[in-house]
């Protein structure tokens, strides 16, 4: 899930994902015309519709299968047709997965009815036969699937809802059980020394709306961290805690031993490239580079072959 930024020094402010990988480059088409500019701008904590505003700030479906297929093809000549989204909430990457090919199937899995419902109400009306073509379970992730994915994704760190090794370890092995013969499953994470500061990080939405990413609350000797959403408009008001989780902050090299350790034969690390007009930036494109750059926040992704 993945746009620019490199979220170097300077998370808030960057021009692309900030620390829960939201990208932006795939969503600059959907800027507000004027109607929508005048709903911004009337938009207060009480009318709000959460989960747009969520996907406004945190979501990049194109970006993020882009990266999908681009990774797919690093290991295979195929092309994928089904693909599997972990810790799915409003599905919106099933959405774009089905919307480029009319073969395409997908499937969301995730504990929680109500963004499922959203998501098929908004995230699936464009495309052709959309909602035939994906099957909702509301289910824990470590479920097995009705048809083995070409590709899992566990995206926006939901896996650090896993509090233990064990916990991490069965889910990965759940997951490549679960995978065709040919399959990958990508995860993305964010790291870094600014990663576990307690801090508070707006970033403008436009017409008025401010997205805040609360980073509440990091315990050094367990790893909890607790992070939270909020946002803000133009009249003063404020949405706190639209969205709260209580996760536990994993760092790249431990996931990369959990993968190897629930049996994945190769597992790269994808980082993202700088952006020639600005070192602190990210250019959106991520490769694969086993080393990373000790940037003050940094996104990247773990891709795993089965
Ligand atoms: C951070 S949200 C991510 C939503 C979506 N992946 C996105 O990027 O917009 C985490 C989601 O994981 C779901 N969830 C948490 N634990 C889960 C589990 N064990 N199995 C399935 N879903 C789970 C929650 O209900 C929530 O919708």
């Amino acid at each position: 899930m993945a746009s620019s930024t490199k979220t170097k020094s300077d998370k808030p402010k960057g021009k692309g994902k900030d620390s829960q990988g939201r990208g932006r480059t795939s969503r600059a088409k959907d800027k507000p015309g004027k109607e929508g500019k005048k709903r911004d701008r009337r938009m207060n904590a009480k009318n709000a519709d959460r989960y747009e505003l969520y996907q406004r700030a945190v979501n990049s479906p194109e970006t993020d299968i882009d990266f999908l297929e681009k990774a797919y093809a690093h290991y295979r000549d195929s092309k994928p047709m089904r693909f599997r989204e972990d810790f799915c909430g409003t599905a919106s990457m099933c959405g774009e997965w089905l919307s480029r090919d009319p073969e395409r199937r997908a499937e969301g899995v995730d504990l929680d009815p109500e963004p499922i419902e959203w998501g098929k109400r908004h995230n699936f009306t464009k495309v052709k036969d959309g909602i035939e073509r994906v099957e909702f379970r509301l289910d824990d992730v470590r479920s097995p699937s009705t048809h083995k994915p070409d590709i899992t994704a566990a995206q926006n760190f939901s896996y650090w809802c896993f509090k233990t090794r064990k916990e991490l370890l069965d889910y990965c092995k759940s997951v490549r059980e679960n995978l065709a013969d040919d399959g990958i499953f990508v995860m993305d994470l964010y790291g870094g020394p600014e990663a576990t500061v307690e801090q508070e990080e707006p970033r403008s939405l436009g017409g008025g709306i401010e997205y805040v990413w609360d980073q509440r609350e990091y315990v050094p000797g367990t790893g909890q961290f607790l992070t939270a959403i909020h946002f803000r408009f133009r009249d003063g008001s404020e949405m706190t805690n639209a969205f709260e989780y209580d996760w536990r902050f994993w760092h790249l090299g431990e996931i990369r031993d959990v993968l190897y350790d629930a049996g994945f034969k190769d597992v790269t690390t994808w980082f993202e490239g700088t952006d020639p007009d600005d070192e602190d930036e990210g250019d959106g494109v991520f490769e694969i580079d086993e080393r990373g750059e000790n940037c003050e926040a940094w996104l990247g992704y773990l891709v795993s072959a089965k």
